[in-house]
């Protein structure tokens, strides 16, 4: 074979790859409103800086027909790239190839992927578009799926892994997502069930459609399983690039920098008014966040899920923190079964991958109530306070008002090793509230007054007085210190640059047994 002909091999094999499943696959994938595995690629990573690898690799399957089937790359576009400068690992799932369905090689080329990013600390971004298990391959291709779980285990905590869920997303399939800790939905065209509608309806008689099982809005609100939801694959991978620049690339660096702004004028300038002067009357802490961030920092994780617990990534003077925020606006900001789940799993994230925690505390209790007792709120509460506990980033606690009883352990609290907690004037710290309190401590009392409404009156205001206030808690040296609200921003400054170089540690152990 001369060297012309040979050439012109390579170019018809590239031509092939290129074209995944064929043209009419490929109108049929935009028709349904979604973008190719390499147009999505092309979106995500910086431009002309794809390198694939095993664009030529095929399936070795012989049953049914397989072997006359044969596309280059087996259903999926692997490679490396970089988004926004920073190296990155990619898979891409390829619809329009036998439903971008897994098979052994397409499971070994991801599988190669994960290899690699773990041995070079590059975080790995995986494009999920799939029918599940190539069901021609049986078993062979299951156990191609427990080879990406093993890795997508082993690589948690060393690389950030991120799934978008951009097709359907099945069976057991939905474990690898799972695994990773970040994943994105597309509203209308992406799903994730256990057992799909058909089985559901089997079982347990229930009529439901696969978006209203699994779709994103399900997941986003509902099951938490989703962090973020887009409304189609563009915005999708626009938000991906935007989380990875808040995140370092393994666990042995620290996040990136990035050129200092300061907060929104407008949230600013309201801090100083933003607690309402009725303790019952709330508030959207999400303003608290604006006015001592960054402009246009905050990215809020888990919108649509607990929304009494607002978790997100922000940057205070260009670095890159962890927020934790009870959201008075929704059940009052009390810790509840899912809140505490989301908290911890986020606290973990952060302390894993070197991210400072700033805490925004206004928390009542733990929600009451059956439903929070039978659904484990003891186990879950303990999830949160356990990831705190066990952190060892720098971390900061601001008490805007209420930090009552177990709750305020829980929230960051400097008994549980924060490094620098301050309260605003309108906190109100102690052991429960002030109405509870006095019921309890002065029932008999109460009883036996001629006019037990003014003496219960009097009584709260002393209780009041005495303990709804940051005073006792900063006495003990509990908080560092009782700020104005609009110095909040400079005071966390400092203190962040004072323990940027923080180095604690946790016991030797083989590993912890966090209460999940
Ligand atoms: C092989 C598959 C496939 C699969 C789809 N295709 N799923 N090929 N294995 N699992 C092929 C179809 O034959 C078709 O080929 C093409 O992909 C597109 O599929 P359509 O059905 O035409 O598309 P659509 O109508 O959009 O429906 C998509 C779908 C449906 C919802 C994903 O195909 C479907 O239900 N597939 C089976 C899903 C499933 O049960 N998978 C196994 C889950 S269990 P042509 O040639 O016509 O283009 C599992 C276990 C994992 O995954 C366990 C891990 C531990």
């Amino acid at each position: 074979m001369n060297r012309k002909k040979k050439f012109d091999e390579l170019e018809k094999w590239r031509h092939k790859a290129q074209k995944g499943g064929g043209e009419t696959r490929i109108k049929k994938q935009h028709e349904a409103g979604k973008l190719t595995a390499r147009e999505r690629i092309t979106l995500l990573l910086d431009k002309d800086s794809f390198e694939e690898m095993g664009a030529f690799v095929r399936h070795r399957s012989h049953d049914f027909g397989m072997d006359k089937q044969l596309y280059p790359g087996d259903g999926v576009v692997t490679g490396f790239g970089t988004v926004n400068g920073r190296p990155v690992g990619v898979f891409s799932q390829d619809f329009t190839v036998f439903g971008g369905s897994l098979s052994e090689t397409h499971a070994e080329k991801i599988c190669k992927i994960l290899d690699m990013a773990m041995k070079n600390g590059v975080p790995v971004i995986g494009l999920n578009d799939s029918g599940g298990a190539r069901i021609q391959e049986g078993v062979v291709s299951l156990g191609g799926y427990a080879e990406v779980f093993w890795r997508n285990s082993m690589a948690s905590g060393v690389i950030p892994q991120i799934s978008a869920v951009m097709g359907p997303c099945a069976g057991g399939a939905v474990y690898s997502p799972a695994i990773t800790d970040f994943t994105f939905m597309v509203k209308g065209t992406s799903f994730m069930f256990v057992t799909g509608p058909n089985v559901v309806k089997t079982v347990t008689h229930e009529d439901v459609t696969s978006e209203e099982l699994g779709g994103a809005l399900a997941h986003n609100t509902k099951s938490g399983v989703a962090h973020f939801m887009a409304g189609d694959d563009a915005e999708c991978i626009n938000r991906i690039r935007s989380l990875l620049s808040y995140l370092p690339s393994n666990c042995e660096e620290k996040p990136p920098g990035s050129r200092p702004s300061e907060p929104d004028e407008n949230a600013s300038a309201k801090l100083d008014t933003l607690i309402p002067e009725s303790p019952n009357k709330p508030y959207d802490m999400k303003e608290a966040i604006l006015g001592v961030m960054d402009a246009g920092s905050f990215l809020e994780v888990h919108e649509h899920f607990a929304e009494n617990l607002i978790v997100g990534f922000a940057r205070i003077d260009g670095r890159s923190i962890g927020v934790v925020a009870n959201q008075p606006l929704s059940l009052a900001g009390c810790l509840d079964n899912d809140g505490s789940v989301k908290g911890a799993r986020f606290v973990r994230f952060c302390d894993a991958f070197n991210i400072p925690l700033v805490v925004f505390e206004d928390v009542p209790g733990f929600l009451p109530g059956t439903d929070q007792e039978w659904g484990g709120i003891i186990r879950n509460g303990a999830k949160l306070l356990y990831a705190f506990c066990e952190a060892t980033v720098p971390r900061v606690t601001v008490i805007t008002r209420k930090a009552y009883g177990g709750a305020y352990d829980v929230m960051n609290s400097k008994h549980i090793r924060a490094d620098y907690n301050i309260a605003w004037p309108s906190a109100e710290i102690a052991v429960m509230g002030v109405k509870g309190a006095v019921e309890i401590i002065f029932r008999k009392e109460i009883a036996e007054a001629k006019d037990k409404d003014r003496r219960k009156a009097e009584l709260e205001e002393q209780y009041e007085e005495h303990f709804a206030n940051p005073w006792r808690a900063a006495e003990r040296g509990y908080v560092d210190d009782v700020v104005y609200p609009s110095e909040t921003r400079q005071k966390l400054i400092r203190a962040l640059q004072s323990v940027q170089n923080k180095v604690d540690h946790v016991p030797r152990k083989k590993h912890d047994n966090m209460p999940l």
